[in-house]
């Protein structure tokens, strides 16, 4: 018996290359989900609930998966999510859970893209201790996921690798190439302009472990959660303490009829991204309490008991639950009509939404916009002249202030310009986190959703340095009040209102530069990038 275990550990090491290095007393099951999707298309019901968007997902899961309910509680989602009548995954009733990850396309050489067809994707759960004779070790203490729960792992602008970020190391790719090749190395990019996948493709995601125990959800949908000390395994930081199990999704797909392998990277994610640094996953917990409590503590549930949880009905628990073949006829619970072409029946000539394929520098822009490259020229700090100080937000209250000193460049939010609908004019978003500036009573940043963008006119001042912001739903300037905030209801332009655009090398924007002029965005970094 030990030495099967050892056996099929080494080869689960040698297969997906993530090696399960602690030994198996740890909760481990596995959830398979169909390659026939539950809902594929432009639908997110944590980044955009309630309207479209911006890119096309591949949806698993429970039935009650839905455009989602703008300003719906995660409790209320998780009350929908949880009373699904049935899943496209392999555990029914208890799992209700919604599973997705941005859609793959094959790129033909005449320029059109088309959907990768089939693939399932299978979602481990592995419930890891910590450090080995630490305290997290001794008593991991798991706790079930909390109803409503819900996060993004990996983060769909992302162009470039980091390796000393766990949030970059959590996604990766396998090539399995034929046997007898070469064997491809796991990578966290895309190795298919190397390598020809003859035995598929998989795109994987590490979901963070480690919960603050107290928030369900947050406004960038991660910082809620953390990753342990490694990404996949180690001890949880003293923000996020409290350890539930670690989701990892391996998303398959049977690349083979597609040509690659010969130079040409021919294959690109829906958010428009050829280098795969920018895959990401989303899990709706849609997950019945009390079993997966029972899971953590029943020695069955083991990965020792489980075959590292490839037999998930050996775990009592869910004995009942796992089903014998995926349900081929679970259809979402209200269907969605099909608004657009995504490129499944005939290739489509660009991404739906907008998304062009970038290297670098993704820009933000909404349907019907036209897609354009920012530079990093293009991007620009504000400098309030009232206060001197630079332009920042808080990302949970969402409200934005003139306070940040100039002298530490990490607090200085970095802005730039985004396209608000076709024509429609530009919006101010943060670079850091792709969300827009937006008027309540104060200035706040919200997004991506676009119906939540407004329109801000940048107006040079004459013979000066300065801007002036024109929030043209109102058509009032924004103004810094003395407690750092900015509302949007000066009539008159005072000091008060006016902002200096700092680009990042510190270089100011130059005289005589009429950013309401402007027809783009290449034609804004241009000029900034002249001094
Ligand atoms: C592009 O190539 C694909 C695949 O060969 C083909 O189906 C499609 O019709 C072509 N589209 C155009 C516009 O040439
Ligand atoms: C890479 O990630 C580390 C850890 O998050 C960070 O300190 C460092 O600044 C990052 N490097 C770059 C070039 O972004
Ligand atoms: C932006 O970068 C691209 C690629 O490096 C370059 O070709 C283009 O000229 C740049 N545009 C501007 C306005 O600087």
């Amino acid at each position: 018996m030990a030495s099967s275990i050892s056996i099929s550990l080494f080869l689960v090491c040698l297969s997906i290359a993530v090696c399960f290095g602690q030994q198996e007393s740890y909760p481990m099951w596995k959830v398979f989900c169909s390659g026939r999707p539950l809902y594929r298309g432009r639908l997110d019901s944590i980044v955009t609930p309630g309207s479209p968007a911006g890119h096309v997902h591949k949806v698993m899961g429970g039935s009650h998966f839905s455009a989602g309910v703008k300003g719906q509680s995660p409790q209320e989602l998780f009350d929908v999510t949880k009373s699904a009548d049935c899943t496209t995954c392999s555990i029914h009733t208890v799992d209700n859970s919604n599973y997705w990850h941005p859609e793959l396309y094959y790129q033909w050489p005449n320029g059109t893209f088309s959907v990768v067809p089939d693939g399932g994707l299978t979602v481990y759960y592995i419930a890891r201790t910590g450090e080995a004779g630490g305290p997290q070790y001794n008593n991991p203490n798991w706790q079930p996921f909390p109803k409503g729960l819900r996060m993004i792992a990996g983060d769909p602008w992302r162009r470039t690798y980091n390796k000393s970020d766990n949030t970059h190391n959590a996604v990766s790719f396998v090539c399995l190439t034929d046997f007898g090749m070469p064997n491809a190395p796991e990578t966290n990019g895309f190795q298919t302009d190397k390598y020809f996948c003859k035995n598929g493709f998989r795109m994987q995601v590490f979901f963070p472990m480690c919960w603050d125990g107290i928030n369900l959800d947050s406004p960038n949908h991660r910082s809620h959660m953390a990753y342990p000390s490694q990404y996949n395994t180690g001890d949880c930081p003293a923000s996020h303490p409290v350890r539930i199990p670690g989701l990892f999704f391996e998303a398959f797909y049977a690349i083979d009829k597609f040509p690659h392998g010969t130079g040409r990277q021919p294959f690109v994610l829906a958010n428009g991204d050829p280098t795969g640094y920018g895959f990401h996953g989303d899990f709706v917990n849609g997950w019945d309490v009390d079993v997966v409590k029972n899971m953590l503590s029943d020695k069955s549930c083991l990965a020792s008991n489980t075959n590292l949880g490839n037999n998930p009905e050996r775990c009592l628990p869910i004995q009942n639950f796992v089903k014998k073949s995926i349900d081929s006829d679970c259809e979402l619970a209200k269907a969605i009509p099909l608004t657009e072409n995504i490129g499944m029946v005939e290739p489509v000539s660009r991404l739906p939404g907008c998304n062009p394929i970038l290297y670098s520098n993704p820009v933000v822009c909404s349907e019907g916009s036209e897609p354009r490259s920012m530079n990093n020229s293009g991007t620009f700090h504000l400098l309030s002249k009232r206060t001197g100080r630079y332009v920042t937000f808080n990302p949970i209250t969402e409200i934005v202030y003139a306070n940040a000193p100039a002298i530490n460049p990490s607090y200085r939010e970095t802005w730039g310009l985004g396209w608000a609908g076709r024509d429609l004019g530009r919006t101010i978003r943060s670079t850091e986190l792709n969300r827009h500036f937006t008027m309540q009573d104060t200035l706040r940043v919200r997004g991506p959703e676009p119906d939540t963008w407004e329109i801000f006119e940048i107006e040079k001042q004459a013979n000066s340095d300065y801007v002036a912001i024109k929030n043209r739903r109102h058509n009032k300037y924004l103004q810094v009040e003395p407690d750092f905030t900015i509302t949007g209801t000066a009539t008159i332009i005072t000091d008060a209102c006016l902002f200096r655009l700092v680009t990042p090398d510190g270089g100011h924007v130059p005289q005589g530069l009429t950013m309401s002029d402007v027809t783009n965005l290449q034609g804004l970094s241009s000029n900034l990038g002249k001094k």
